[in-house]
């Protein structure tokens, strides 16, 4: 048997689909190859990896999968990666990876060359449009899951090396300013302005919107007038009105900063709705002249045109037992622009602008009849454009209270965000107080700080994000249990054995990593996995992927930890372990770096 040939890329798995791409397209010269992908397997009984894409390949021709799978085993060779190759089921092929071949990434890995995740191997472009708070109101907690998880798949996919475009997509721009150009004209107490500016903005706002709201008991029929007026006034660029304007964005901008600074998340561009406002008229006129769009009782509205299935159409509905129209809105009677025709203008700019590959857009579920119609809507106006590009709506449940309703404070208040962090920080510093009295105080309130954000960024990012989940104090704060307290816990400690080695030994560079024992090679094969846990998560937009992956990470290292003693070990073991203790660690800071949290060296 000739020696196996050096590995041709650092990671195994991506050594087994390139070649296993390579006999595919020789039998199968037009598949599709990048379905052709090396997965780690569900259940390590079967193997470590396994690609399951033979199957859709074969039935897709009308060949027998098995077949398929074992023509393609006679020309497949990865004996130097694998101890074995099977064939299972209706055709998975599973690997089961050569221990040397995984000694020999994770040492690598532990030189430096590499940080365990392998860049895409064909970079995209992808602009992110997240946080997207409403001007002269106080970001509440809607608004943190679209800022915590937006920062998320800002931070893995540029950790993959795509070329990520942030954009912040605020709300300056509408309907609200009708009413809170009135209140300010009418209501606006000045002192108060100038205590909280953004507390008087939203009382100003609530006591007009409370009477404006058509049907209900206290509607001011005059007022509602004057605040679409006004409105009208401030879009076709009324001196004054933007004046006002500008005042309420730049008192609004500091709250933003404020919250964005503490959260540590930064944005490559804050285009408002208002930038788009120039381009509106030229939307509408065109998708009327096109006769995408067309006048519904004096307002202009999409209308389906039936080219699709109606099951797939958003722009219709089903009702009485028929499919009936479901327009989208893009200008209101009054001439107002709609939150819609500013998408549709949002969507051409950006795609003149940094021609993506994808666009990704994070908002509650509540959002999703709006952007299927305006991606159907974009369809239509520029095919070509659309052909080019993938839009994305990642959307997210509610968080709900204790109680299983929405959160609210006590007095029935949207939960502002600030708040919030404060109240964080506060229950962290009790904690670490507790634990660490003889700390002095600035260190106690700087892990305090970490730990607290860190475990309310966790919480919104654990479970799946389409599901509504109950926020508890108790359960993201305990040092047990799948939460930040306790990953940054474990970095911690990982990091206080290090430092004990330092002292005790020189000279620990490992020659080489040896997995000697099964909690090792666990460890190790679990390690080996991070890159893919984040390309999964950047191609899913789940980050609960990356969550279980570093907690289970921990509990690999708990086992690994009280089996194999590390400090005590014989010289080349001592090595190799310390080298595993600090590639765990290693993994750990970059995951949650991914995750937005910020790790302890000490806790
Ligand atoms: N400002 C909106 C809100 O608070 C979210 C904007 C999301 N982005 C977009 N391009 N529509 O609901």
């Amino acid at each position: 048997m000739r020696p196996p040939s050096p590995l041709p890329n650092v990671f195994p798995y991506r050594t087994i689909q390139e070649r296993l791409r390579q006999v595919v397209s020789r039998l199968l010269p037009d598949a599709d190859l990048a379905s052709v992908q090396v997965r780690p397997c569900a259940d390590p009984r079967f193997g470590d990896y396994q690609a399951t894409a033979l199957i859709g390949l074969a039935k897709a021709r009308q060949m027998n999968p098995r077949q398929l799978a074992t023509q393609v085993l006679e020309h497949l060779e990865v004996r130097d990666c694998c101890d074995s190759v099977d064939i299972a089921g209706a055709g998975f092929l599973n690997f089961r990876l050569r221990v040397e071949a995984l000694q020999e990434t994770l040492h690598g890995a532990s030189r430096a060359d590499h940080p365990l995740v392998a860049r895409a191997e064909q970079p995209k472009t992808i602009v992110i449009d997240f946080s997207s708070p409403n001007v002269a109101k106080p970001m509440h907690v809607g608004h943190i899951r679209s800022t915590i998880l937006g920062d998320c798949l800002v931070r893995a996919n540029r950790l993959l090396g795509h070329r990520v475009v942030s954009d912040n997509h605020i709300g300056d721009w509408g309907t609200q300013f009708g009413m809170l150009l009135v209140g300010w004209k009418t209501l606006l107490d000045r002192a108060a302005l100038e205590r909280d500016a953004i507390a008087e903005l939203e009382r100003i706002y609530k006591a007009i919107n409370a009477q404006c709201d058509e049907g209900q008991p206290g509607y001011n029929a005059a007022l509602h007038a004057s605040a679409r007026a006004e409105l009208v006034k401030l879009q076709a660029g009324d001196a004054g009105n933007l004046a006002i304007w500008h005042e309420m964005i730049r008192l609004s901008q500091v709250q933003f900063e404020a919250i964005y600074g503490r959260l540590g998340v930064t944005f490559d561009h804050a285009l408002g709705e208002s930038f788009y406002n120039p381009r509106l008229q030229a939307v509408v006129d065109e998708l009327m002249g096109r006769g995408i769009a067309r006048e519904s009782d004096g307002a202009k509205c999409v209308f389906s045109d039936r080219g699709l299935p109606p099951k797939e159409d958003p722009l219709l509905i089903h009702r009485d037992g028929e499919w009936q129209d479901n327009p989208q809105l893009i200008q209101k009677r009054d001439g107002g622009f709609n939150y819609a025709a500013t998408d549709l203008a949002t969507l051409a700019y950006r795609l003149e602008t940094w021609s993506p590959d994808e666009i990704i857009y994070v908002t509650d579920g509540r959002q999703q009849l709006h952007f299927q119609q305006v991606f159907a809507t974009f369809q239509r106006w520029h095919p070509e454009l659309a052909r080019r590009v993938k839009l994305i709506h990642v959307w997210f449940g509610s968080i709900l209270g204790e109680d299983g309703k929405p959160l609210k404070t006590r007095s029935g208040e949207n939960v502002k965000l600030a708040e919030l962090l404060d109240e964080a920080e506060q229950r962290a510093l009790r904690l670490v107080s507790e634990k660490n009295p003889e700390l002095p105080e600035a260190q106690r309130r700087e892990i305090a700080r970490r730990v607290g954000i860190g475990a309310v960024k966790y919480a919104d990012l654990l479970p799946n994000r389409q599901t509504d989940y109950v926020f508890s104090w108790d359960k993201m704060l305990a040092l047990n249990g799948n939460t930040a307290p306790y990953l940054q816990y474990a970095y911690a400690r990982i990091q206080s054995i290090l430092r004990k080695a330092e002292d005790s030994a020189i000279g620990d560079r490992p020659s080489a990593i040896a997995l000697g024992t099964v909690e090792e090679r666990a460890l190790g094969r679990h390690l080996l996995n991070f890159g893919l846990v984040i390309e999964s998560l950047a191609t899913e937009q789940r980050p609960n992927y990356l969550c279980n992956y570093l907690y289970e990470l921990s509990s690999h290292f708990t086992r690994f930890y009280e089996n194999c003693p590390v400090l005590k070990a014989e010289a080349p073991t001592r090595a190799s372990r310390l080298a595993l203790c600090s590639l765990v660690a290693s993994v750990l800071r970059q995951g949650l770096h991914v995750l937005g949290i910020e790790v302890l060296e000490q806790m």
